[in-house]
Parts: C-alpha cells; sequence; structure tokens
C-alpha cells in the first residue's frame, strides 16, 4: 500500500496548475486533498471530479493572505477527515518586473501571498502536527529560490525566503517528529506567467516557458515522492528543472 494512500493533505492554491495536478495525483493514490483557492467554482468542479473518479476531497474557498481564512481551511480538513497529514504550501504569485518601475503594489502581493502566506499555513497546521507528533510541511520555492534572476528579483527574494525559513523550521521541528520539505522547480507549464502585468517582461516569460516548461505532473511525482518515504526520513529539499532548461 502506498503511503501515500488515506493521508489527509491540504494544499493551497489548488484551482491551478501544481497544486491542481498535485490534488489530481495524490487523490488517485488514495490521499483525501483538502483544496484551498480564491477560485471557488475551480476547486469545487475539481473536488467534483475527484469525487466521481472514487476519491475524497474536500474544497475550502481560501486567500493565503487573510490567515483567518488559512486557519479555517485547516481547520475544515481537521473537522472532515480528523487530522492533517501533510500541508503543501503552494499559493504563489509571480508578477515580475524591473524594480525601477517601482510596481510597489505587487512587491506588497509577492510578500504577503509567497512569504506571509507561506508562514500561516505553517502557523495553522503547527499546533496540530505537534501535539500528534507527525506531519510533514512542504513549501514550494522554486529555481528562483536558489539565483536571483532580474527582473524577478522580488520573486526570487520571496523564494529564498521560503527555503530559508523551511530550513529553519526543519531544524526547529527535529524533536517533535515533524518532516519538512522545500520543493524547489523550474519551469513548468502552468498559469503562472499570467500574473506578470509588465507587457515586455511577460512576453519573454512566455517565450522561455514555450521553449522548455515540462508539465505539471512531474512536480505532483516529486511531492508523491517526499511524501511516500518512511517518516523516518525527511525528503529536505527537491529542485528540478526541466532538461532543456540552462538557467
Ligand atoms: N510554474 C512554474 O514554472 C513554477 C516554478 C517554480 C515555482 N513555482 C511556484 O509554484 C507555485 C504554484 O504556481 P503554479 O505554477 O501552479 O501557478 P498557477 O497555475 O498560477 O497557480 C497558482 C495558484 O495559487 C493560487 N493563489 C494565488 N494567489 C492566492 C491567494 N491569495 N490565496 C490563495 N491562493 C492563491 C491560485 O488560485 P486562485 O487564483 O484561485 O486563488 C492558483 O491556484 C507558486 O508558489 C509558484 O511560485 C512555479
Amino acid at each position: 500500500m502506498s503511503q501515500v494512500n488515506q493521508k489527509v493533505i491540504v494544499i493551497t492554491g489548488a484551482s491551478s496548475g501544481l497544486g491542481e495536478a498535485t490534488a489530481t495525483h495524490l487523490a488517485a493514490l488514495g490521499a483525501k486533498v483538502v483544496l484551498g483557492a480564491r477560485r471557488l467554482e475551480r476547486i469545487n468542479a475539481l473536488a467534483d471530479r475527484i469525487t466521481t473518479s472514487g476519491g475524497s476531497a474536500l474544497a475550502v474557498q481560501t486567500d493565503v493572505k487573510v490567515r483567518s481564512e488559512v486557519e479555517n481551511l485547516v481547520n475544515a480538513a481537521i473537522d472532515h477527515f480528523g487530522r492533517v497529514d501533510v500541508m503543501l504550501n503552494n499559493a504563489g504569485i509571480m508578477p515580475q518586473a524591473p524594480m525601477a518601475h517601482t510596481r510597489v503594489e505587487e512587491w506588497d502581493q509577492q510578500i504577503d501571498i509567497n512569504i506571509k502566506g507561506v508562514l500561516y499555513g505553517i502557523a495553522a497546521v503547527l499546533p496540530h502536527m505537534i501535539e500528534r507528533r507527525s506531519g510533514q510541511i512542504i513549501n514550494v520555492s522554486s529555481v528562483a529560490g536558489h539565483k536571483v534572476i532580474p527582473p524577478a528579483t522580488v520573486y526570487c527574494a520571496t523564494k529564498h525566503a521560503v527555503r530559508a525559513l523551511t530550513e529553519g523550521l526543519r531544524m526547529e521541528m527535529t524533536p517533535h517528529n515533524i518532516r519538512t520539505t522545500i520543493l524547489s522547480p523550474g519551469a513548468v507549464a502552468t498559469e503562472l506567467p499570467d500574473s506578470i502585468k509588465d507587457a515586455d517582461v511577460a512576453k519573454g516569460i512566455r517565450d522561455f516557458y514555450e521553449q522548455c516548461a515540462i508539465p505539471a505532473d512531474s512536480f505532483a511525482r516529486a511531492v508523491e515522492f517526499a511524501i511516500s518515504q518512511p517518516e523516518d526520513v525527511d525528503i529536505n529539499e527537491i529542485l528540478f528543472r526541466p532538461t532543456a532548461q540552462e538557467l
């Protein structure tokens, strides 16, 4: 029996891209998935598809910028399925633009979603996991968490932050038997480039993605690998790229 089977897995940003692909993949392996995102109709439709195929899913409208909504997502998972085994903090945006354009609202949004949203996810599950002495927190960073690639400067800063706080969390959680994983993808075909509002930058990124992006199930399989290890094995970090991606 797969180690994924019957695990209760909360996924933020489950309405598209990596989150949607991962929910579909893990549910097919027997996981009970709890789907969070702002677009309720999308996660409701995904939950319907999963349950129609014989899986278990619950959709909860969630804006990760709002701490109480992330708490509500986790509480709904515990009420419905009895526990949370895995928290996948995946929601994120990438509105890159040169810093000289001072799109400060986009800087704020990236910090609020990519960093604070992850912290709210951690805060929401940590007391529950510490009490159970069991659990896994998977935070999504990026190749941009390893390299600084202008004009994605602020995005890179947020993804470096995700790696730093996840590594610190790992060290602090060793007495509590809680696993942490940093997942850092390269270019994967999703809706992520849609968050770029600067027309020139958006075109360059779209061209780059068209050249080399790989399907989202690549990410889903990496999540499965991290989750399915025995409990005394913690996959701390996975960095993967399309074979064709040089950067
Ligand atoms: N695709 C790549 O090449 C790539 C590479 C490295 C890292 N990543 C990271 O992977 C993660 C997932 O991105 P993706 O590629 O799957 O892009 P995507 O298709 O645009 O999905 C982003 C998800 O985040 C959700 N989201 C955005 N703002 C949110 C908010 N305030 N509250 C709750 N959910 C929110 C979106 O849902 P709603 O709009 O419905 O809320 C959507 O489900 C991100 O953290 C991204 O930085 C992606």
